[in-house]
């Protein structure tokens, strides 16, 4: 067991945790990074899986994404173009698929006019709202108590539109049903990306990959952290105390270290901080904000072909339908590669029916959902994978955390106060970039930002 002294122990490698403890050290503080797993890099993940590089975790940066953007910079990480050409397939409320070119789906104009009023509404809230303080707004409450499920059907009696405005949040986004979260966070949700219509243009939002893989954020910043990030040493407590000159001493105890500070980070995602005992326990305002904030379910799934057959079709492989089991297809071959690979997603309340089945059953009929908007050729991949992180220990769910019904303006307040020594940093917390890599470097940044000045006012006095 390794017994270590330093200013700041980071809790978890993830980017946000590994964000932090980089500009820490830049700032002259002593670092150490515990993390749960066998690998840095959390829920962004770069494998290689029968012989097919695959993005098991996020992957897409958009160009408001401008933290992220920076850092892939610093670290010389370069970024390429998603391919986008050709038409995207459209599968409708009746069953019908379409092709079409251009931004807005074929749908008939009385939808398309309902779609474009509550894009215009969602664009409206978010824009009198932003991304800051979400809790704060006159509205907070009225919107945070109704779910978006009932909230859009009070704005359009057209069920299509609904569905359809719906999944850009609801499956796309925050992975749960949209009868499970508010109509304020589903503002949070777009707003974060800068607009609701940055959501419904997959141009803007699945924008750009990075050329080797998105772990490589993390990869490069534990590189540089070296011997001060520690693996397979899930932490387990943390013990604080006040000393008598006012500071706080701390002492992290973790599988394979034990870390004597003054400040933790903790940057895992809210629904595992009760995974480590505290002393003393947390306030009970924290006990209870933590117990209304749950990952949601997604399936992640990829299929690597010889060629990206739908291209010769003149497709560009992006495909929607609300109503399919696979609800979001997109073109998502790796730079430089002659095979092409399909992503797709299947979310919520069809991610707990298919997992019901078995593997070779819920692999027929994702494949068949897929070949639905793509034809037979999509049958028969070389590589087939499926993303499953509700199944991980040190995560469990996908992509990210959001509160449940009323939760977000009754507790959002209170998510970034620290308790003691203690400070929260993921990308679950973020405001621009929520939910996204974006998100964890902007909270990694500004939670090392806090803390340094607490060390530097501390130093002087
Ligand atoms: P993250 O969860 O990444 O890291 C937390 C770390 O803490 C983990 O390494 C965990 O093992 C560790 N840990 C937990 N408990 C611990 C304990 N007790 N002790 C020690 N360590 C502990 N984003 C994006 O920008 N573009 C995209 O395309 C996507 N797509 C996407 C797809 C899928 C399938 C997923 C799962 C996620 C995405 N995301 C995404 C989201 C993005 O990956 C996510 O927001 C960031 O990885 C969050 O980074 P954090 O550092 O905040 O947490």
């Amino acid at each position: 067991m390794l017994e270590l002294d330093r200013d700041v122990v980071v809790v978890g490698a993830g980017p946000s945790g590994l964000t932090a403890a980089r500009e820490l050290k830049k700032a002259g503080l002593s670092v150490a990074v515990l993390e749960a797993r066998d690998r840095v890099g959390g829920r962004t993940w770069t494998d290689t899986i029968d012989g097919a590089m695959l993005e098991i975790g996020g992957q897409w940066v958009s160009p408001d994404q401008t933290a992220l953007l920076e850092l892939l910079d610093e670290l010389g990480l370069e970024t390429y173009s998603r391919y986008r050409e050709g038409e995207s397939v459209y599968i409708g409320a009746d069953g019908k698929k379409t092709r079409y070119s251009g931004d807005s789906f074929p749908v008939s104009d009385t939808t398309a006019a309902e779609m474009d009023k509550l894009i215009g509404l969602l664009d409206g809230l978010a824009a009198e709202i932003g991304p800051a303080e979400p809790w704060a707004h006159p509205r907070a409450r009225e919107l945070d108590t109704v779910s978006f499920h009932h909230w859009l059907r009070a704005n359009s009696p057209d069920e299509e539109a609904c569905n359809n405005i719906g999944l850009f949040i609801a499956g796309g986004m925050l992975t749960k049903p949209a009868h499970a979260f508010s109509a304020l966070q589903a503002v949070l949700m777009a707003v974060s990306a800068g607009s609701f219509s940055h959501l419904t243009d997959e141009d803007f939002i699945l924008d750009r990959r990075v050329v080797g893989g998105m772990q490589q954020v993390s990869l490069l910043q534990a590189q540089q952290l070296g011997g001060d990030v520690i693996l397979n040493s899930p932490v387990r407590s943390i013990d604080w105390e006040e000393n008598a000159d006012g500071g706080t001493r701390v002492r992290v105890i973790s599988d394979r270290a034990t870390v004597n500070a003054r400040y933790v980070i903790m940057a895992v995602p809210p629904n595992l901080y009760s995974r480590v005992s505290f002393n003393p326990p947390l306030p009970r305002r924290q006990h209870q904000m933590h117990q209304h904030q749950s990952l949601g379910l997604v399936i992640k799934v990829h299929a690597v072909y010889g060629t990206p057959f739908w291209r010769e079709n003149g497709l560009s492989g992006t495909c929607f339908g609300a109503d399919a089991l696979v609800q979001e297809v997109y073109d998502n071959t790796n730079h430089g590669d002659s095979r092409g690979t399909l992503v797709g997603f299947v979310s919520d309340e069809k991610a707990d029916a298919v997992f019901e089945l078995s593997a070779e059953d819920r692999r027929s009929a994702i494949l068949e959902s897929i070949a639905g908007f793509l034809g037979e050729q999509a049958l028969k991949p070389e590589v087939y994978y499926e993303s499953d992180w509700g199944s991980e220990e040190w995560t469990r769910g996908a992509y990210a955390s959001s509160y449940d019904l009323g939760g977000l303006h009754r507790y959002g307040k209170d998510q970034h106060r620290p308790v003691g020594p203690i400070y929260w940093s993921s990308s679950d917390l973020a405001a621009e970039g929520y939910q996204h890599v974006d998100g964890a470097v902007r909270m990694g940044k500004r939670t090392a930002a806090r803390v340094a000045e607490l060390a530097r006012v501390s130093a002087a006095a």
